[in-house]
């Protein structure tokens, strides 16, 4: 096989063409400022309002609820800085150790300037510790959750429901980053699971990079993150990224064909025949739960193999995973998520992430199956950790 097979797509995906070409008359033609008074500038104001119509649509919430932000992350920045800013200083954060790091990092930053922040845990299969997050939520005074919908190097889905009605139950705000779920899961549905707030980011879902959204309850306190300018209603600054805006908007509505296609079987189809072939490799472990999991994910440890071995050897056959570990100065460190699953020492390392899409193909899984045993065993000869 010539071309690239591409198992990254938690990572980013590739732009639909369709995104494209809905993109492309907003920065030649129509390249004027929404909020200018003439009509060539005010007309493209009409267009923003029906991408956010479509972006609302795919998430069952009133557009005005829509906040068009620069991605996920600045989302989930928004979302946490915010809404402490409108609680105060003396509010608890609660969240889990396996969110991205915008999250974390966020959090961690609150808890330098004095603020109480919880990280609760997660259980072997990497799903939530809900006793630990109950105990959490029992702290006294005004309460942030933030908690992930589905995990990006797992794939594993938490609880988001019954983790709702615990924190409304005790008062606290909600929270959640929906990166990794929006497009993939039809539950991601305010209108049945009233948070209130959730991110998601464009190029996760075949829009570009750059364009991410924080949905906001309405009614839900929360502070501009960027200030300085009108633009969304006062709650985001900065004149508006037409193109990438209206490419969300075609993204969204995409999405939500795709959701009522039934391609996500197809995808999960692909993944369980990747899952198949690849744990009869020896020392095989699959991470993280196999039933609250999202239908395009696969987290493999190869034990006593290093993950990044396995990729670069998969990268010369054409192949694109990951792995979640990340070098920090000069040294590997090992993902914190399988880390905080408690993953045995003699397989964090060995950690590698396949996640599919809609342009995925049975061909390229068969491919990936001839090539992953053999680079695994080559690996093996050569680890100093192998007996057998
Ligand atoms: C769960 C999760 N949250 C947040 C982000 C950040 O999104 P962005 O790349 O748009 O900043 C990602 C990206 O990988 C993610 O997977």
């Amino acid at each position: 096989m010539n071309k690239t097979v591409y198992l990254d797509n938690n990572a980013t995906t590739r732009t639909d063409p369709a995104v494209v070409m809905a993109m492309m008359p907003f920065f030649s033609e129509r390249y004027g400022n929404p909020s200018s008074m003439h009509a060539f500038g005010g007309s493209i104001h009409k267009e923003i309002e029906d991408a956010r119509e479509k972006v609302a649509a795919l998430i069952k919430a009133d557009p005005s609820e829509i906040v068009f932000t620069g991605s996920g992350s600045e989302s989930n920045n928004h979302a946490i800085f915010g809404s402490i800013e409108a609680l105060g200083t003396d509010s608890t954060v609660i969240t889990t150790r396996v969110e991205h790091p915008a999250v974390l990092q966020a959090c961690r930053a609150l808890k330098e300037k004095g603020v109480n922040v919880i990280e609760v845990g997660v259980m072997s299969d990497g799903t939530l510790n809900i006793d630990e997050y109950s105990e959490a939520l029992t702290t006294p005074g005004k309460k942030l959750v933030s908690m992930m919908w589905a995990n990006n190097e797992t794939g594993v889905i938490f609880p988001i429901k019954t983790a709702l009605e615990k924190a409304r139950n005790a008062g606290a705000i909600f929270h959640t980053d929906a990166v990794q779920a929006v497009g993939k899961l039809s539950e991601v549905d305010v209108s049945k699971l009233p948070v209130n707030m959730l991110s998601f980011s464009g190029h996760k879902i075949h829009a570009p990079k750059g364009i991410g959204v924080l949905y906001i309850r309405k009614g839900t306190r929360v502070a501009p993150f960027l200030k300085g300018g009108h633009q969304e209603n006062g709650r985001r600054a900065g004149t508006e990224n037409v193109p990438y805006i209206v490419g969300l908007g075609k993204a969204a509505e995409l999405a939500m064909e795709e959701l009522a296609s039934g391609e996500n079987k197809r995808i999960a189809a692909m993944r369980d025949k990747l899952q198949e072939g690849l744990i009869k490799c020896p020392d095989a472990i699959v991470n993280g739960s196999l039933k609250d999991r999202l239908p395009n994910t696969l987290n493999i440890s190869f034990e006593y193999i290093e993950g990044e071995g396995i990729l670069y050897h998969l990268s010369d056959a054409g192949i694109c995973a990951s792995s979640g570990s990340a070098c920090t100065s000069g040294a590997l460190e090992p993902s914190h998520v399988v880390r905080a699953m408690g993953v045995p020492f003699t397989a964090v390392h060995g950690s590698t992430r396949f996640s599919l899409s809609r342009y995925n193909t049975e061909e390229e899984i068969d491919y990936v199956l001839s090539v992953v045993p053999e680079v695994v065993d080559r690996l093996r000869a050569l680890s100093p950790f192998v007996t057998s």
